[in-house]
């Protein structure tokens, strides 16, 4: 507070009295909007040329606010920078401190600016950086994956439906299902980029500034594609921070999924995956534990970042325009589905290729459930069955096979044939795990010619995506 009973803030001009210590500390954004700082200072800087460009600033005023700013930038990147609660938020901190080291010019940088398009500005910065480096994570994570399934191309396992075995897939076919829903989610991520990069900076507080901003000029230095057109939507919209959570919210769910799954498969009742020690933990009390630490706390964190979404979602709900203060908000759910979905995908992209199939154990779980009935059927239809009569008499012969408790390919030909006297002895090559899957050839489907084929088309398309990157990123 004054010595005059007045506010000592950077926007205590109209104010009697200083505030209240519940509500600074209620209100401050400092010790979680400290993380835009490089944001921060990279709009600073570029809104300062842009100043000293149209004439608003001199030259000798730009350089003593860029090089106070880069000097405030190597302390807060060395842990020496004083954060302080009373200047609210990472805005008026840096500020503070610039005016504090360069006197005068300082004074001048917020001309023709508000926190409202700065805060706008920084988080949009932030939200395209942590896009880029998601992007990046997943890419090596898919490249683990096309790696994996191609050491596991010819690999038996039992594919599922109901959780009850179905047909027998391959388990590169399987790990190269999970890569097309982590391409998906990069998709949705570099989707939800082309609108986040867009320069906000420039609105003011709501309705633009009397100042002749050269608003493009910003956008090139900062590498925005575009200015916003509404000053008061660009102030107050944060649909493109909706949509990045919604994008890892997606992609935590696709995790959660693959966890599941690794968490059956690891469990000795299906025996079909082990996981490296190094990725599980034990029992505090029984000593024959062994846990599948990382799949269950990357399907308990998918929940905290669909609470991230929501949180959002909520958050902007029948907000009037322009700008409330309830947008400080959207930092820590941004932040934290960010480093959520980046410590998953890290983790996942180091285990997947750890991960073996016990060949053995699933192969054996395919002798459960019949999983070439299906071909079965196929053969009696090449022999001339229609297909619902063929799926009637194989329904027949698998009840008879569970009743003697042998596979399919274990029954002897006459007692196939007498289901079906269109049965002769070359339906043996027919019914076994390796000829199901060979069968499968429809373009995405399991046989191990297709997966192959799968495989050349996704390094092919990653190699793609990376030149396209290099081509745009200038
Ligand atoms: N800390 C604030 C935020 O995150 C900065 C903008 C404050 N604007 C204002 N008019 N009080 O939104």
């Amino acid at each position: 507070m004054n010595s005059n009973g007045g506010n000592s803030k950077l926007w205590g001009g109209r104010f009697s009295e200083g505030t209240n210590a519940l509500v600074e500390a209620f209100s401050e954004s400092v010790s979680f909007d400290a993380r835009l700082w490089r944001q921060d200072i990279a709009g600073s800087t570029a809104h300062a040329r842009m100043l000293g460009r149209i004439g608003v600033l001199t030259a000798a005023e730009v350089e003593a606010i860029c090089s106070g700013l880069a000097a405030i930038a190597q302390d807060i990147e060395h842990g020496r920078f004083q954060w302080r609660q009373e200047l609210e938020d990472v805005h008026m901190n840096i500020e503070a401190e610039l005016t504090a080291r360069i006197g005068e010019a300082g004074k001048k940088l917020h001309t023709g600016r508000s926190r409202n398009d700065q805060v706008a500005t920084d988080m949009r910065l932030y939200v395209r950086d942590a896009i880029d480096e998601l992007l990046a994570q997943i890419d090596t994570l898919q490249r683990e994956l096309i790696d994996a399934a191609e050491r596991e191309v010819d690999s038996v396992m039992p594919g599922f439906t109901h959780l009850q075995v179905a047909q027998p897939v391959s388990f590169g076919h399987h790990l190269l299902a999970w890569r097309e829903q982590i391409l998906r989610d990069a998709q949705r991520l570099a989707d939800a980029r082309r609108r986040t990069n867009v320069l906000p900076l420039g609105s003011a507080a709501l309705a633009g500034t009397p100042y002749p901003l050269d608003r493009h000029f910003v956008a090139e230095l900062l590498g925005f594609a575009a200015v916003s057109e509404n000053s008061m939507d660009a102030v107050s919209d944060r649909d493109f921070a909706i949509e990045f959570t919604a994008a890892c919210a997606l992609a935590m769910v696709h995790l959660s999924r693959w966890s599941e799954e690794l968490v059956l498969w690891s469990n000795p009742l299906f025996g079909f995956v082990r996981l490296p020690d190094g990725f599980c933990t034990g029992s505090s009390i029984m000593p024959n534990k062994k846990n599948p630490d990382v799949p269950e706390l990357v399907r308990g964190k998918t929940g905290r970042v669909v609470g991230d979404l929501n949180a959002l979602l909520v958050l902007t709900k029948a907000q009037p325009l322009a700008y409330n203060r309830d947008n400080q908000e959207d930092k820590p759910p941004v932040f934290d589905a960010h480093d959520t979905l980046a410590a998953c995908l890290r983790l996942y992209a180091a285990l997947v290729p750890r991960m073996e199939l016990n060949r053995a154990r699933a192969r054996a779980a395919c002798a459960q459930g019949f999983p070439t009935a299906t071909d079965l059927a196929d053969y009696l239809v090449s022999k001339g069955l229609p297909f619902r009569d063929a799926h009637h008499v194989v329904g027949e012969i698998v009840a008879f096979a569970a009743h003697q408790g042998c596979d399919l390919a274990a029954l002897p030909l006459a007692d196939l044939q007498r289901f079906s006297p269109l049965i002769t002895d070359d339906v043996f090559a027919k019914i076994t795990l390796e000829a199901s899957l060979a069968a499968r050839t429809t373009y995405g489907g399991t046989a191990p010619t297709q997966v192959r084929a799968a495989i050349v088309r996704a390094r092919a398309q990653r190699n793609a995506s990376e030149s396209d990157e290099r081509g745009t990123a200038t």
